[in-house]
């Protein structure tokens, strides 16, 4: 199935929207790319930070490498969480670089001329690439030109990989009384002549599967057809999904450092033995591009072949699991990395903070002042939590103390800080400055709404807030300017 057509629309699609396919929404994102998951990930590096210089390995640079970026609001979050992190750091911090990277060549160039992400890249902490997981053995980032290849690093290099194995090609087979057969799709299109886009293509394919035999020595890697033969034994009756080309990429990208490899990755899979079996013929997701479920089972058998470490959440999760793989011959004695995992994403992750985001979200109009302000600290000042709660903020504004409002304002300023537009219709600035108007602190809300004016066009009332902000600060020249 890894060579299937299917795959070649999922590039064109990509290839084609570019950052548009997440600026309407159409590619869904948000449990990966938030304060709360940006946060824990970048807790648990911050745990291997700490056992790299336990080790005394981290004498280099250290490299983060996220393919499939999409948009590239994760990779911001995490740059911020993590900087937070290292800031009050009881231990020399190594230097590091994070490359986001994707196969559509528009991504990179919208990361490029991000503005929030120009401090990360005059500090030398972000580079970018065009990285396809398919076939590319190397990458030249495109800021420092440097090209990373077979032993280039001499530190381990940290992967981050969020909604990205599922979109990947992989391979599916079906067993049935230790028999294992692949399952090779034929698919018909209805009226392709009309479909020439890519969207409209995958959503009128029909799939079918026919069936054949496989041989023992189904791949050219060995260590893969262990894996494929312990599951041809263990598995009764059922479908599998084998992520060959995920085990491919990472082959790659372990080859570029001698010191080991850590992942971090999120996303809708499988995890145990119980999951697999049985399974049912694996759905096809379309969103626009399309995804199927990954089998982090699989994973696990491949981490422990190479002689690594896999850790996992203590339950399972509905709509993400986030999996942990150390490629490390001593994995075992990275004991800060395992303790960072355990205790964040291990207890309480990314699924259950949106899991939970969804009740309280039921919950917005009681809400009391109080409970608004920790809704927000606990998800990490999110700008999307934030802007579901501004309402009954707003309506909360005329019964609060001044130490209360004062309180407002502080969040309001963090929330900011994790702002990282996508579309240019991005409201944050706006609700901003209405927020901090209404709380009389008209030297914020004009800058808000200042910064609001350059990427939306500006109502009514927008013009007339700032009047009265201006108005306000005795600026009476600029306050004329906006009647
Ligand atoms: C579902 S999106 C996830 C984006 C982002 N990681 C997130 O969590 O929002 C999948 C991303 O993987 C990229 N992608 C898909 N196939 C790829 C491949 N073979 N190599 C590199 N990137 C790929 C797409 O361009 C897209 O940005």
């Amino acid at each position: 199935m890894s060579q299937s057509i299917l795959w070649q629309l999922q590039y064109e699609y990509y290839q084609a929207q570019g950052i548009n396919a997440w600026g309407q929404g159409q590619t869904p994102s948000y449990i990966t790319s938030n304060s709360f998951i940006a946060r824990q990930y970048a807790e648990v590096v911050f745990g291997f930070f700490r056992d790299l210089h336990r080790k005394g390995i981290a004498q280099a640079r250290v490299y983060l490498f996220e393919p499939g970026a999409g948009s590239g609001q994760f990779a911001f979050l995490f740059l911020k969480a993590l900087a937070k992190a290292c800031e009050v750091a009881a231990f020399p911090v190594p230097e590091f670089c994070y490359i986001i990277s994707d196969f559509a060549e528009r991504n990179v160039q919208f990361w490029e001329s991000h503005p929030q992400l120009q401090p990360f890249l005059d500090r030398g902490q972000i580079d970018f690439a065009v990285f396809d997981a398919g076939k590319d053995t190397t990458i030249k980032l495109r800021h420092t030109g440097k090209e990373i290849k077979a032993g280039s690093l001499q530190t381990p290099l940290i992967v981050l990989a969020n909604y990205f194995f599922d979109s990947i090609p992989q391979d599916l087979f079906y067993i049935s009384q230790g028999k294992i057969e692949e399952a090779l799709p034929s698919l018909t299109v209805e009226g392709a002549a009309r479909h020439p886009n890519p969207v409209k293509l995958l959503k009128s394919i029909q799939m079918e599967f026919e069936f054949r035999e496989t041989a023992s020595k189904y791949y050219p890697e060995s260590a893969y057809n262990d894996i494929l033969r312990y599951y041809q034994e263990i598995l009764e009756e059922g479908w599998l999904l084998f992520p060959a080309p995920a085990f491919r990429m990472l082959d790659r990208l372990q080859s570029w450092t001698n010191s080991g490899l850590l992942l971090l990755t999120g996303d809708k899979g499988v995890q145990t033995l119980a999951e697999l079996k049985g399974m049912e013929m694996p759905e096809i997701i379309l969103h626009g591009g399309f995804s199927l479920t990954v089998n982090y089972h699989a994973f696990h058998q491949y981490v422990s072949a190479n002689q690594g470490l896999g850790m996992m959440p203590a339950h399972l999760n509905p709509y993400l699991n986030v999996h942990c793989f150390l490629f490390q011959e001593d994995a075992e004695t990275f004991q800060e990395l395992r303790n960072a995992f355990a205790s964040t994403i291990g207890e309480f992750g990314p699924d259950d903070f949106f899991i939970l985001k969804k009740v309280i979200q039921s919950r917005i109009p009681k809400m009391k002042w109080k409970q608004i302000m920790a809704t927000i600290r606990q998800s990490h000042y999110d700008t999307r939590v934030f802007q579901k709660l501004l309402p009954r903020m707003r309506k909360l504004v005329i019964g609060l103390q001044a130490w209360e409002r004062e309180s407002m304002l502080a969040t309001a300023a963090k929330v900011w800080e994790q702002y990282y537009p996508i579309s240019s219709g991005d409201s944050l600035a706006i609700d901003l400055g209405q927020l901090s108007f209404v709380l009389d602190d008209f030297a914020s809300a004009k800058t808000y709404l200042q910064h609001a004016l350059k990427t939306v066009a500006g109502s009514v009332e927008i013009f007339f807030t700032l009047a009265l902000c201006f108005d306000q600060l005795e600026d009476y020249v600029a306050a004329e300017k906006y009647l």
